[in-house]
This record gives structure tokens, sequence and C-alpha cells, in this order.
């Protein structure tokens, strides 16, 4: 049976947690998505569906936050750029964002901008969980971030889209 000792034989030690974190860390490298392989030329990668919702990430103005190579990860970004002002203020109830550690201002309801890989299976959304599902979290992202009341044909493309960027995850899920 494998234990803490005969791995780490000097039990918890700040060297030992950074080598554990860093281990840890490397799994969450998931590389080989549909994705991936789509831009590194593989045509047939992606389905239809996938393409046309890679082009709706692309013209609605997704992209424009969640960029890069992990499709995010790269921004802050202010939630609910179009936001009335009620839901402003319900959203500020709940979380001012970088805010509540920078005190500036101008950081209220700034957030991270999230990478996207994996994102199918990694529920609930948003950095309060409020979304159990990628339909409600991808839905407000249109109405919140682009001022957009996006059709289920387009949410549905969208989720398409975002399941080609499930990659192969190599550690061990038990
Ligand atoms: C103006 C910037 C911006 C735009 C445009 C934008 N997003 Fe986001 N997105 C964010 C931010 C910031 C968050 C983090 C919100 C939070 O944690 O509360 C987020 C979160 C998400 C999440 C949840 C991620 C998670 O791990 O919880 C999904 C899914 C998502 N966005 C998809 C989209 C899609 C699809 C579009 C286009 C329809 C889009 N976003 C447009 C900034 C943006």
């Amino acid at each position: 049976m494998v234990t803490l000792f005969s791995i780490y034989p000097q039990g918890i030690t700040a060297t030992n947690i950074q080598d554990a974190i860093a281990l840890f860390e490397r799994t969450l490298i998931t590389p080989d998505s549909p994705f991936d392989l789509y831009l590194q030329g593989d045509q047939d990668a992606l389905s239809k569906v996938q393409k046309e919702g890679y082009k709706l990430f692309k013209s609605l103005g997704c992209i424009s936050c969640h960029q890069g190579r992990n499709v995010g990860g790269t921004l802050f970004q202010r939630i609910g750029v179009y936001a009335t002002e009620t839901q402003l203020s319900q959203l500020q109830e709940q979380d001012q964002g970088r805010f509540e550690i920078t005190g500036n201002k101008q950081d209220r309801l700034i957030f991270k901008v999230p990478s996207l890989r994996n994102i199918t299976r990694t529920a609930p959304y948003f950095h309060n969980g409020s979304r159990t599902t990628l339909e409600d979290a991808v839905s407000d992202m249109g109405r919140l971030q682009l001022g957009q009341e996006l059709s289920k044909q387009q949410i549905e493309k969208l989720i398409q889209f975002l399941e080609s960027l499930t990659g192969i995850y190599s550690g061990s899920a038990s």
C-alpha cells in the first residue's frame, strides 16, 4: 500500500508539500483535446456543430475575454458589463471581486476570466458556484458580458464547442 511515508520518508515538510502540489498540478495539464488537434491541423477533430460553435465563440466575442492557450486565464474582467443596476447591486452584495483584495474602487466586480479547458467536467460554474449547468452559465455570459439573449440553438452549439476543450487527463481520478 502507498502511504505518505513510503513516498515521503521525511513526512510533511515544506519541500515535500511543494513537490506534492507540483505533481498534482502536472496532472491538470490535459493535452490533446479535440480542439488542440484541430488547431494542429486535423480538420476532422471537430464535428460540424463544434466548428459552428467555434465560429460563434469568435463572432459573438466570447474570445475577447476567454483567449489564449487555455481559452481564458489571462485577464481580469468586469462581471456584468451589460448588467442592469439591480443586477449589479445584487452581484456586489455577494462578492466585490478584486476590490476585496486591492481596495481600489475600479476593481469592484473584477474577476479572473477562467480557462474554459475541461469546462464540461468542472461544474458548478462561476466564482461562487452559482450555476449548476453549462446552459445557464453560457446564457448568463451572453446576457451579462455581451448584452445578448442567446438562442437555445446558439447555446447548444457553444456547448458542443466547449466539449471539444476536454483533454486527456493523465492523473488518477480515484
Ligand atoms: C467581458 C468578458 C467576458 C466575455 C465577453 C465572456 N466571458 Fe465568460 N467569463 C468571464 C468572467 C470574468 C468569468 C468568471 C465569472 C465568475 O467567476 O463569476 C467568466 C466565466 C465563464 C464561464 C464559467 C467558467 C467557470 O469555470 O466557472 C463560462 C462557461 C464562460 N464564461 C463562457 C463564456 C462564453 C461561452 C462566452 C460567450 C458567449 C463568454 N464566456 C463571454 C468573462 C467573459
